[in-house]
């Protein structure tokens, strides 16, 4: 998944409403190609729970929805939200009857205790205030129970680092201050964030994730897909965007011309205990 972290806005606008129209730009290919490449740390998360049908689960910037079909079809009560409605659109369609809410990550429209599992899969570093968005978690779900916070792994040991690395020229130059891409992955700052918001820290986490596409057409739509990707091409062009690509994914082109990336995601798991 291309992710760039949206900077933190010191300000405190809430960052729904702009995240919700550039990550809906290109639903369609984030459904198709690129949320499917997630589906290794879903799993990792329901597995670590474990998932199934006592478990009522919120997923907070829930995108097309393809984790929270997963949880459903383990039997889980599901719920969803997202600041995006080209991609909660997708998500009606594949989960009719299910509560799925346009909104800002940073004001739930559910009430307290009212989840035993929150999860975030790389939606919590886009609130402009990550600690709000955090307490609002915490607030939803039961004590004693579990929200998951999804980032990108450690970028040195990653092959997927090139290609959000090759999106940085072509973006707008951010805020002062604003963190980058790989802000949370370092050690110890999930369980800072989490701590702040006040939840427990108990876990963390790699999952691997490899992206994988059939040829070249295919990659490219699936890395323009994200949000981040789509305002690097309103910004430099669709034409900038596409060479981008193409360079950054040269290495990873395999004999058959099929491409394989690494891509690893950092996961806590963190625990309301009051
Ligand atoms: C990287 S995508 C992840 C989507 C989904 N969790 C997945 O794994 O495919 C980030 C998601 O966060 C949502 N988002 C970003 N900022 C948000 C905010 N402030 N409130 C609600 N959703 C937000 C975007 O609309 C987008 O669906």
């Amino acid at each position: 998944m291309t992710v760039i972290e949206e900077p933190q806005d010191a300000s405190h606008i809430l960052s729904g409403e702009a995240n919700g129209r550039i990550w809906g730009g290109r639903a369609a290919d984030w459904a198709d190609i690129q949320e499917p490449q997630c589906a290794a740390a879903y799993h990792a998360v329901f597995d670590k729970v474990p998932v199934g049908s006592a478990t009522r689960l919120l997923d907070a910037g829930c995108g097309a929805g393809m984790a929270l079909r997963l949880a459903a079809d383990l039997g889980a009560e599901i719920a969803g939200i997202d600041a995006s409605e080209g991609l909660l659109d997708v998500a009606r369609s594949r989960l009719p009857g299910t509560r799925l809410e346009q909104g800002d990550l940073e004001i739930l429209p559910f009430e307290d205790d009212g989840f035993d599992v929150v999860t975030g899969f790389n939606s919590f570093q886009y609130a402009a205030d990550r600690v709000a968005a955090l307490r609002e978690a915490r607030r939803v779900v039961k004590p004693g129970g579990k929200v998951f916070i999804m980032t990108w792994g450690e970028p040195g040991s990653m092959q997927a680092t090139a290609l959000v690395a090759a999106l940085k020229p072509l973006l707008p130059p951010p805020p002062p201050g604003a963190g980058g891409p790989f802000g949370l992955s370092e050690p110890g700052k999930l369980e800072e964030l989490a701590t702040a918001a006040g939840l427990a820290p108990r876990e963390v986490f790699d999952v691997d994730s490899p992206w994988t596409y059939p040829d070249l057409e295919t990659a490219q739509r699936g890395l323009g897909s994200s949000g981040v990707a789509f305002k690097a091409a309103e910004t430099s062009g669709q034409a900038a965007l596409d060479v981008a690509h193409e360079a950054a994914l040269a290495p990873f082109v395999q004999p058959d011309g099929s491409y394989r990336i690494g891509a690893t995601f950092r996961i806590l798991m963190a625990e309301k205990t009051g």
